[in-house]
């Protein structure tokens, strides 16, 4: 017989029908009742086992961890918590798992350390299967969303000979012996005879690339992940993540910050419907977890209200300058509880202050554009009409609760003669970047687009608070393990 998911089975279809259901055993008590879970929901079935009829070799490897097949009826249960469980006929130990050696067992109430030690094993958790299977759905909703637009998935690539961010924090690929590398006649390493005979890096941004395909397709987004060797050992950075870049030709910055919005607030309507259960139980765990905090540092809303707020409130729209003001008025700012105290107009943002203007300040989802030209890339439009020494770009960040920085992004410079000019003051190099100008030679127009952090989502979807919960298998400094 074929067996059914768990999932499938909890809907009640089923009943009294002879049902097989494979997964591994969460608990198993009274030396009768079976909890079951095949990661299809974060709901267990209760399977009832004929003690008196099975032999006790076998109940003693009914144990947590351990993979079981299950056949039986499925009948309405008496019990309280479930409305329908397995009357098991006949039960079959698939693979075994020692009690004294699985590290994941339920009654320890294992840490989120010790957890992410174990991240090949802490997705048998009932809290990393409802993250994982959110991640999961949010993901389709991604591409569901951007598809049902008309925008085309671009697969931009992850090798790449170009610094997008022009921020230097990149991993090299080679395929260079260390020991001996070849070396040119002033003894630096001669990449000509590396692999690809230049120097090439992981990819930090698929952007440079994603806009040649917008200036042809029109609407583009990529969804792919990333990579940073930026040292940042925070809550809310990994050395690999995934980013979703869309870039749509002759959008300024007002649609830029419509589509983020629209696309944000999509993303979220589509895991509030199709995760119930997980995020009900994601909600719990965090109201859990957030007992043990002082009052001040609690969430100010449950999860799901947190979660309709932001679909039900437009997101506030505001300057660098007028935020530069209201930080520079603050209360932390004049008593000095900021690391980094705001004097003055051009001060790059942290997230301290990021985080006072969406939490404490607006108490809604930002964004901040028109940010002084010299803290943005270089490839940001220049706004017209700017005061000397006090130009501005066409940037945008999207801030949000609990998580600061969501989404960068920005419209593109599309003058040619701006752009060059810009490129010279930063020492970038035209002929590496030579086919991005293209873009700018050949039929320019005005495009944005934007970066969102697909674990930062997650996050803020979840109610984590630590970015390496949320991605299966976190690469951060240090840390490269499976
Ligand atoms: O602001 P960033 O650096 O922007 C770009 O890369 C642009 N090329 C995007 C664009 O316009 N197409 O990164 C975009 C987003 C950030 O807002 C943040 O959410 C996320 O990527 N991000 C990270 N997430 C996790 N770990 C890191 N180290 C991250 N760095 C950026
Ligand atoms: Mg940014």
């Amino acid at each position: 017989m074929k067996h059914t998911k768990v999932k499938d089975l909890l809907n009640g279809t089923k009943t009294l029908q002879e049902v097989n259901a494979k997964g591994w055993v969460r608990t198993f008590r009274n030396n009768q009742f079976i909890a079951l879970n095949d990661g299809s929901t974060i709901n267990n079935i209760q399977c009832v086992v004929d003690f008196e009829n099975t032999p006790d070799e076998t109940l003693r490897r009914i144990t947590t961890g351990a993979a079981v097949s299950v056949t039986g009826t499925l009948i309405e249960s008496k019990g309280a918590g479930q409305n329908v469980e397995i009357q098991v006929l006949k039960l079959e130990i698939l693979g075994d798992s020692d009690a004294e050696k699985f590290p994941i067992q339920p009654k320890n109430k294992p840490s989120l350390d010790f957890l992410r030690e174990n991240a090949h094993l802490r997705v048998r958790t009932n809290m990393f299967g409802a993250i994982m299977r959110v991640r999961s759905v949010l993901s389709y909703a991604v591409h569901s969303y951007f598809q049902e637009k008309g925008f085309v998935y671009v697969n931009t690539p992850i090798i790449t000979g170009s610094d997008a961010e022009g921020a230097g924090e990149m991993f090299k690929v080679t395929a260079l012996s260390f020991d001996n590398p070849p070396r040119t006649e002033d003894g630096k390493i001669n990449y000509k005879e590396d692999f690809f005979e230049k120097e090439t890096n992981l990819t930090v941004s698929g952007q440079l690339e994603g806009e040649t395909y917008a200036m042809a397709l029109g609407q583009i987004y990529t969804f792919g992940p990333t990579f940073r060797a930026e040292n940042s050992n925070t809550s809310r950075h990994l050395a690999e993540f995934w980013m979703i870049e869309p870039e749509v030709a002759f959008n300024d910055l007002d649609d830029n910050m419509d589509l983020a919005e629209d696309f944000i607030q999509y993303v979220i309507k589509y895991a509030l419907d199709k995760c119930q259960d997980d995020l009900k139980f994601l909600e719990t765990r965090l109201l859990d977890e957030e007992k043990s905090k002082p009052q001040a540092e609690r969430s100010e809303m449950p999860l799901l209200e947190k979660l309709n707020f932001v679909l039900e409130n437009n997101f506030k729209r505001v300057s660098y300058t007028e935020a530069i003001d209201i930080l520079r008025d603050s209360t932390p700012n004049k008593k000095k509880k900021f690391n980094y105290i705001i004097n003055e107009w051009g001060a790059d943002l942290q997230s301290e202050h990021e985080r006072y203007l969406v939490e404490k300040h607006f108490k809604c989802p930002v964004i901040l554009f028109d940010y002084p030209a010299n803290i943005k890339a270089f490839y940001m439009r220049l706004n017209d009409n700017t005061e000397p020494g006090r130009e501005t770009v066409r940037a945008m960040d999207i801030l949000f609760p609990g998580i600061g920085e969501i989404v960068g992004g920005s419209e593109r410079e599309e003058r040619y003669d701006v752009l060059i000019e810009k490129m010279k003051a930063l020492e970038i190099d035209e002929e590496e970047l030579s086919w991005y100008l293209d873009t700018r030679r050949f039929g320019s127009a005005t495009h944005s687009g934007f970066g969102l952090g697909f674990e930062r989502l997650v996050l803020f979807v979840t109610g984590m608070t630590n970015i390496r919960d949320v991605i299966p298998f976190p690469r951060t400094p240090g840390n490269a393990e499976f």
